[in-house]
C-alpha cells in the first residue's frame, strides 16, 4: 500500500471537518477516522476507518498507508486524552515507515492548571517521548467554543460572561496551518502557537453574538471568578499577543454559519 494518505482522527469533529476539507482541498489523499461506520450518504472523496483510539480497536489498520496522521480526536474523560495519544503512537510505530504524527493542543496548557488542559499536555508529553516523527500544534479557543459559552449563557435574562480575555480563532485558519504542517517535516517539538486576529474581552464578544443572533439588547454581565485557573486566564496564558495567526473574525465566523456548507465535505 502507498504510503502517501493523511489520516485524520477526529475527522467528524469541529476541527477535524475542517482540516479534511482543506486537506481535500489541496488534493490531498485523506482517510477520516471515527468510532462510527462510514455514513451511508456522503462524498466519497476520502477513506473512512471506523476505530476506538482509547481502546485501539481498529487503530492499526485506521494508520497503515499514512504518510502523517493529524490527530483532531480528543475525550474529555480521565486518561482519555493520554491513551488516544498512546493508541495513536503504537499503531504508528506498527507502520512499514512510521508516520509524521501532528498533535493538536491548546495554547498555555503549561501555564493553566485545567483538568483537561492538563491532560492535553501530558499527551503532548507522550508524543515528545515517542521517539516518532512528530510536531505539536498549539491554537487559541475556537470560535465555536466561545459561541457555544454564549448560546448557553444566553438562556439566562442577564447573560453571564467569565472577566477575561480570548483571541479565538477559527478552525479554517487552524486547518490551514495543520494542513501545512502535515505536508512538512516534523518539528520534533512544537510549531509557533497560533491564536485568531483579534484579543478582546469576553464582554464585547458576547455582545457581538448577540447582536448577530438578533438579542442586542440584552444586558451582559462579567463575572471574576476565584482561583488558579480563572488566575492563569486573566494573566493572558491563553493568548499569542505577538503571533496572530488566524485571518477570520468572530464577526465574520457568526455571518458565514447562515452560509450554505461546501460541497467537497460531508462526513
Ligand atoms: N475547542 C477549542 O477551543 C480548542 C482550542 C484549541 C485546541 N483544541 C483541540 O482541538 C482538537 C479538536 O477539538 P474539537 O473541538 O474539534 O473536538 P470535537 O468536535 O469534540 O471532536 C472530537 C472528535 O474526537 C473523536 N473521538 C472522541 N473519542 C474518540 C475515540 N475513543 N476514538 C476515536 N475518535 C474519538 C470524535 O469522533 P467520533 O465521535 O466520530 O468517533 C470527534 O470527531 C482537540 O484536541 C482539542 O483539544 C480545541
Amino acid at each position: 500500500m502507498d504510503q502517501d494518505r493523511i489520516v485524520v482522527t477526529g475527522g467528524t469533529g469541529v476541527l477535524g471537518r475542517a482540516v479534511v476539507e482543506r486537506l481535500l482541498t489541496e488534493g490531498q489523499p485523506v482517510r477520516v477516522v471515527s468510532r462510527r461506520p462510514r455514513p451511508e450518504r456522503g462524498a466519497k472523496a476520502y477513506e473512512w476507518a471506523t476505530a476506538d483510539l482509547r481502546s485501539g480497536a481498529g487503530a492499526g489498520e485506521a494508520v497503515r498507508g499514512a504518510r502523517a496522521v493529524v490527530h483532531c480526536a480528543s475525550g474529555v474523560r480521565r486518561g482519555e486524552e493520554e491513551a488516544m495519544a498512546r493508541t495513536v503512537i503504537a499503531a504508528a510505530r506498527g507502520a512499514a515507515a512510521p508516520p509524521h504524527l501532528v498533535y493538536v493542543s491548546i495554547v498555555g496548557v503549561d501555564r493553566i492548571p485545567f483538568g483537561y488542559y492538563r491532560a492535553k499536555l501530558a499527551a503532548e508529553q507522550v508524543f515528545a517521548a515517542s521517539g516518532l516523527p512528530y510536531t505539536v500544534q498549539r491554537a487559541t479557543q475556537f470560535h465555536d467554543l466561545l459561541r457555544a459559552m454564549f448560546a448557553f449563557g444566553a438562556k439566562a435574562p442577564l447573560v453571564p460572561v467569565p472577566a477575561l480575555r480570548f483571541q479565538p480563532i477559527d478552525v479554517r485558519d487552524v486547518a490551514v496551518r495543520l494542513a501545512e504542517l502535515a505536508l512538512a517535516s516534523p518539528a520534533d517539538g512544537r510549531a509557533s502557537d497560533i491564536g485568531g486576529p483579534r484579543i478582546r474581552g469576553a464582554r464585547e464578544l458576547a455582545r457581538v453574538y448577540l447582536a448577530a443572533t438578533g438579542r442586542g439588547r440584552r444586558p451582559v454581565l462579567p463575572v471574576r471568578l476565584p482561583g488558579r485557573v480563572f488566575g492563569a486566564f486573566r494573566a493572558g496564558a491563553n493568548l499569542v499577543p505577538r503571533e496572530p495567526y488566524g485571518r477570520i473574525g468572530f464577526e465574520e465566523y457568526l455571518a458565514g454559519l447562515d452560509a450554505p456548507r461546501s460541497a467537497s465535505y460531508r462526513g
